[in-house]
């Protein structure tokens, strides 16, 4: 259980996983809960969930998300902020999926984690993907209606029993995806001022595993590395070797 407080090393980790529509951040963020158990906030999974249960704030999202236009931040802003105070957030961490995704939803979280006792942004990784990539991914998207799982037809098959009953996102239509991609290009740049202290790139133009080794390292050493003081029993043991190694090589810098 981390220490109520918010400077100190125990406080819960808080990562957010940037990048454009269909660029890897659910496939990412669903390895990172199988990995070290932290909790998934994905705002297109939540809009989902209203709309599925046919709330207000579902009915108002509806046409906006299947469009592929942004849904109104009052409505996301207060999804994402009553999630981290709940208790289980705050005994994983968390890892911001979809969100900030403008400036002002950016501000905003800076503001309510400076207002926060437990919340600091430890890491913003940004995944970069040329536009023809995104396409393709989005074209092959398939998503399992029961476990919530997401497959590519070409880039991770979906076993042949469940085939029959997988979804397509309406939003995953060229016309909408493009349309996402464009409102994604002009909202990274302001985003990414805000953050910039926290700020990593990486190559989302690779293999799967090859993406999420990168965000890996860099997300341990944003967490773990460095003088964070963070207890190394919450991360997998070989990813413990690589932190060892990284300290390894800082020390040998300083010499
Ligand atoms: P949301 O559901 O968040 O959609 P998105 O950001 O557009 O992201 P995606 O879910 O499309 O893709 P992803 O990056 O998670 O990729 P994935 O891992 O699935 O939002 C939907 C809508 O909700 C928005 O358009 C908006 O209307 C609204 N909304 C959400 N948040 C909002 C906010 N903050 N403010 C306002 N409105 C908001 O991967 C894609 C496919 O590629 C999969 O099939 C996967 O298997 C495959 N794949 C993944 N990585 C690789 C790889 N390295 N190589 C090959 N294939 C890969």
């Amino acid at each position: 259980m981390p220490a109520n407080n918010a400077h100190g090393s125990n406080r819960p980790i808080l990562v957010i996983v940037a990048g454009p529509p269909a660029g890897g951040k659910g496939t990412i963020s669903e390895h990172l809960v199988a990995d070290i158990g932290l909790y998934q906030i994905s705002t297109g999974d939540l809009l989902r969930d209203e709309i599925a249960r046919g709330t207000e704030a579902g009915d108002k999202a509806m046409k906006l998300m299947r469009a592929g236009r942004l849904v109104p931040e009052g409505i996301v802003n207060s999804m994402v902020f009553s999630k981290l105070e709940t208790a289980e957030v705050r005994r994983k961490g968390a890892i911001l999926d979809g969100f900030p995704r403008t400036e002002s939803q950016a501000a905003a979280l800076a503001d309510y984690c400076s207002n926060s006792n437990w919340w600091r942004v430890d890491a913003y990784i940004a995944i970069d993907v040329p536009e023809e990539v995104l396409l393709e991914r989005a074209a092959g998207r398939r998503i399992d209606p029961v476990t919530k799982l997401v497959y590519h037809v070409k880039f991770n098959p979906p076993p042949a029993d469940i085939a029959a009953r997988l979804q397509i996102r309406e939003d995953d239509q060229p016309h909408r995806q493009r349309r996402r991609i464009a409102t994604y290009r002009e909202n990274a740049a302001p985003i990414e001022r805000v953050f910039s202290n926290r700020l990593v790139h990486i190559d989302g133009d690779q293999p799967m595993h090859g993406v999420y080794q990168q965000f890996v390292e860099k997300m341990l050493v944003a967490c773990w590395g460095g003088d964070s003081g963070r207890k190394h029993s919450t991360i997998p043991a070989k990813w413990n070797e690589f932190l060892a190694e990284e300290k390894k090589k800082q020390n040998a810098s300083k010499l």
